[in-house]
């Protein structure tokens, strides 16, 4: 590639960057063109800081489990969660790989567990990420109206009993969205059961009232 080409490249990238571990920063590249998953979300940061609580950690801990982040977008979630020990997959459809694999590239010193990028479309074939993790992780996954069911069918798949499912997304009230979450709930309900975690076990400064953080367990 020449420098022109190295130029033109770099500058469709901006970078977010993450407080973590009391002292390192995250890097997390975002593109300047692309579909949704191409920037970071907040649901995205509430959900990453949660994972650094004390009383998160304290209840479950990251060191060692077995993580699969789903709709991961640029993988910030699932960084976090590598930083802490974890061995991650992150997961998103094609178009999604290239930014998360930079993403694990530019960030693998701080990472004491490991992280992975894979496609794994909703609703399809997801039997090479069974046996069920210890964890899922989702943020801002509820945002497409015609993904909602295969996103339940997914997430029906690769739960099993002992797996942690948390979920963190934007409660929108304009269009499409409230229905979409309706339908959402709807599905999910019949197969899982669901737990907001309350403000006060949330990182005290990444929290907001309409971003929910809800802890899911198969039923
Ligand atoms: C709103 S973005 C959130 C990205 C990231 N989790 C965050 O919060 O910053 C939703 C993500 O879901 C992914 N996604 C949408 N439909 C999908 C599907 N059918 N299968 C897998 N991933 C999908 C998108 O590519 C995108 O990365």
């Amino acid at each position: 590639m020449d420098s022109m080409s190295q130029q033109s490249e770099e500058d469709s990238y901006f970078v977010r960057e993450l407080d973590i571990n009391a002292g390192s920063v995250l890097k997390v590249n975002q593109c300047l063109k692309g579909d949704v998953g191409h920037v970071v979300w907040d649901a995205a940061i509430v959900l990453a800081k949660y994972l650094e609580t004390k009383a998160f950690l304290k209840s479950n801990g990251l060191a060692s489990k077995h993580v699969l982040e789903l709709g991961a977008g640029t993988g910030i979630v699932g960084l976090v969660a590598a930083t802490l020990g974890a061995h991650v997959t992150l997961t998103d459809l094609e178009d999604l790989q290239a930014l998360l694999k930079k993403n694990i590239n530019v960030n693998q010193s701080l990472i004491s567990g490991s992280a992975t990028a894979k496609v794994l479309k909703w609703g399809e074939n997801a039997s090479d990420f069974l046996p069920p993790p210890d964890m899922i992780l989702m943020a801002d996954c509820i945002y497409y109206e015609q993904s909602v069911g295969p996103l339940v069918d997914t997430l029906k798949t690769l739960a099993g009993p002992d797996t942690c499912v948390l979920c963190c997304y934007e409660q929108r009230t304009e269009g499409v969205n409230p229905e979409m979450e309706r339908r959402f709930f709807e599905l999910l309900l019949q197969h899982f059961s669901s737990e907001e975690i309350p403000a006060e076990q949330q990182d005290p400064e990444y929290n907001s009232p309409d971003i929910h953080l809800l802890h899911l367990r198969r039923l």
